[in-house]
């Protein structure tokens, strides 16, 4: 083989075509027929010899390289894994009390009444991976993404020297570990000065450099980055492969992972508030950036009974350090109108450095803080900022105030559409009555419509959105899916173009269908999150039935409200938001056009254990159980693919009934519904 510089341009491209196709048929042996026909160390060789000639002659990369394939999808950007164990995120603590009722609550869920051995380790920010191993092989690596789909970084991954290529010793079939991939302090400002030196983008944070250089399309830029990686937590695997998260930290240092070596077991949770001062103390000396520490129960028997809340594990969280804090001169106060309305009164701040992000912006959440706080607008005020939430004014330095300063006044209009802006008695937020007249709450029910949790549509994010909304092309959600139609007029606006143009139009047709919970969720009733709407999706099943039921809901006292108030974390105040919602004209047409312009909802995936007797049962459990907590027996019924309700209906399955059981009891009883013993619940179940 000629040396690459020896190479004429010819001889270049003639080879780079070659490689190209060599290189696809190794990966399609590999990732589609499970049968590699190359050796690693042949493979290697031959990745390695296009990166080579493409560095000599980047101007006859072609676009079928594989240094931009691997892991893409065919648009362009990064093929989507679907995370077969969800990845979630974790619930915070502030303060020595926030974590001792995590620890009650873990206990009371558990029925336990001694204390918990817990998992101490530093939590970095940076972000978080999943990592696939086959046979101790690495086959796969993904970002987090929105928890149940992330990114396929796989060709980025393997350029890290901190995940191992095999795993040493003995692994199960199938592993996939999870960690956080991040940049030490000096690396980031390496990587600043030298992108500043060559005119390239400059990271505001480690973080955002470590996500930066994960996220390349091409991986030879990944490679030239200094990436590192602590791991840290279990997703899928084919065995257990310990009993204890202590004993699981072990594994990952046998196959050959860096785990965080300031971890620590804690034999009770009484060591938590040492170890949270012993960090705090440290954290200024460690070689990378962290915002607290995570505590996880040590015994995963333990871990698996507990199990989630939403997207939070009920065994394990994050205890924050304290926020940090500066102070600074407020310029103005301005009001947002949110999407349902709310107005909200925003402080302007002559900038300020806050633990290195720079703050221009604060809330102050509503009409009572301002006067509560007495901030107006000149006053010097102390500001802080704790992890990824909003900087909040604390307080007023009022030696500083300057005179002829006066109190703020509170608008009683819509600042955007003029309607009058109420706060109903009892309430502390005033929101704007303009509904979808007023062209700030239809802006923001658009960008909501298209956020990460509901359409997620590529290449329209909020600045898109809020551009469209400005030059008419967006009215209502149901627009989006006109914009194909427009695609030329989209090609001609200025930072768009044809390809760009196009793939947008690839993206909304995609979209078309689309799951019940995001559809829900994506409507931006209020109140209704993401965990909401995914309860919505699983109990109602189909939009069909969902939006029949809503509509049969608005009379109180009919079966279909009971049943809806009924659904565990709906609730009174919930349901009366969606049949205020439902009650609406206006909400009913947004949502026939969109239901005119869409291909698919889709029902709500059955649950889980689908095939279980349990499998969509509506389920009641009433008095107390001697063996397990209630909120146990729910989580349990649920995992079992059950629906538990707080109120016996017609359509209620089974009632368990405990002992001191009230009128649950007897109103199953007069309906004909069949009770279960605590000892038949659990023989059902499976216990
Ligand atoms: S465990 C279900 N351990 O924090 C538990 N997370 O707020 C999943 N993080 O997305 C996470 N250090 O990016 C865990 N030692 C650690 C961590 C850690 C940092 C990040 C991670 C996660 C986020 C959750």
């Amino acid at each position: 083989m000629k040396p690459v510089s020896d190479l004429t341009d010819a001889e270049a491209a003639a080879e780079l075509a070659q490689l190209a196709e060599n290189i696809a048929a190794a990966d399609r042996a590999y990732h589609e027929r499970d049968a590699p026909d190359l050796t690693d160390a042949e493979y290697d060789a031959l990745r390695r010899r296009n990166a080579e000639i493409e560095a000599r002659f980047p101007h006859l990369t072609r676009a079928d390289s594989p240094s931009n394939r691997v892991g893409a999808a065919p648009g362009g950007g990064f093929a989507k894994v679907r995370h077969q164990v969800p990845m979630l995120s974790l619930g915070n603590a502030f303060a020595p009390d926030d974590f001792a009722e995590f620890c009650d609550r873990a206990r009371r869920f558990l029925g336990l009444k001694d204390a918990l051995a817990f998992v101490a380790e530093p939590k970095i920010d940076g972000l978080s991976i999943s990592l696939t191993y086959d046979e101790g092989k690495f086959v796969r690596g993904a970002t987090r993404g929105d928890g149940s789909e992330g990114e396929d970084v796989t060709a980025n991954l393997r350029t890290m020297d901190a995940v191992p290529n095999r795993l040493h010793g003995e692994a199960p079939a199938r592993i996939e570990i999870r960690g956080e991939v991040f940049m030490t302090k000096a690396d980031f400002l390496a990587l600043n000065a030298a992108q500043e030196a060559a005119g390239g983008k400059i990271f505001a944070n480690p973080r955002n450099a470590a996500a930066g250089s994960l996220r390349q399309l091409d991986s030879r830029i990944t490679a030239s980055r200094r990436l590192s990686l602590f791991a840290y937590a279990m997703g899928q695997a084919s065995t257990r492969v310990a009993s204890t998260h202590w004993g699981y930290l072990e594994r990952l240092k046998a196959w050959g992972f860096s785990v965080n070596p300031l971890s620590e077991l804690l034999a009770t949770e009484g060591d938590a508030a040492a170890f949270q001062a012993k960090i705090g103390a440290a954290r200024a000396g460690l070689p990378y950036d962290i915002d607290g520490v995570v505590y996880k129960l040590d015994d995963l028997s333990l871990q698996e009974r507990l199990g989630y809340v939403g997207r939070e594990p009920r065994w394990a969280i994050a205890w924050k350090f304290p926020a940090e804090r500066a102070t600074t001169i407020l310029q103005d106060i301005g009001i947002q109108v949110g999407r349902t309305g709310a107005l909200t009164p925003v402080a302007q701040l002559q900038p300020v450095n806050v633990g290195g992000v720079l703050v221009t912006r604060a809330t102050l959440h509503n009409e009572d803080e301002i006067a509560r706080k007495d901030v107006r607008v000149g006053d010097t005020v102390v500001l802080q900022r704790a992890g990824d939430v909003i900087p909040q004014i604390v307080s007023v330095v009022l030696e500083n105030r300057p005179e002829g300063t006066v109190p703020y006044v509170f608008p009683d209009m819509c600042p955007v559409c003029g309607s009058a802006a109420v706060r109903p008695p009892g309430e502390v937020v005033k929101r704007c009555t303009g509904g979808l007249i007023c062209a700030a709450q239809v802006e923001e029910r658009l960008v909501h419509f298209v956020s990460r949790a509901a359409f997620d549509i590529d290449g329209l994010g909020e600045k898109t959105v809020r551009e469209f909304h400005a030059a008419g092309l967006l009215r209502g959600p149901a627009d989006i899916f006109a914009l194909p139609a427009h695609e030329a007029d989209i090609a001609a606006r200025e930072g768009w173009g044809e390809l760009s143009a196009r793939n947008l139009s690839r993206a909304i047709e995609a979209r078309r269908r689309i799951p019940l919970a995001r559809f829900i969720y994506a409507l931006g009733i209020r109140r209704i999150g993401e965990a909401n709407a995914k309860l919505l999706a699983r109990h109602y099943g189909s939009f069909a039935n969902w939006r029949a039921q809503m509509s049969a809901a608005v009379a109180i006292g009919s079966e279909a409200r009971i049943d809806l108030s009924g659904i565990i974390g709906i609730g009174q105040a919930i349901a009366e938001e969606l049949v205020e919602f439902f009650a609406e004209p206006r909400n009913m047409a947004v949502i026939d056009a969109l239901e005119g312009a869409l291909l698919e909802i889709e029902d709500a995936a059955p649950p889980a254990a689908a095939e279980g007797e349990l499998a969509g049962k509506l389920i009641v459990f009433t008095g107390s159980l001697a063996t397990m907590s209630r909120p146990e027996a729910k989580a349990m019924a649920e995992r079992l693919g059950a629906k538990v309700s707080d109120s016996v209906s017609k359509r209620t399955d089974l009632v368990v009934v405990g002992e001191d059981a009230g009128s649950k009891a007897k109103r199953a009883a007069d309906l004909g519904v069949r009770t279960l013993t605590e000892a038949e619940w659990r023989a059902l179940a499976g216990l």
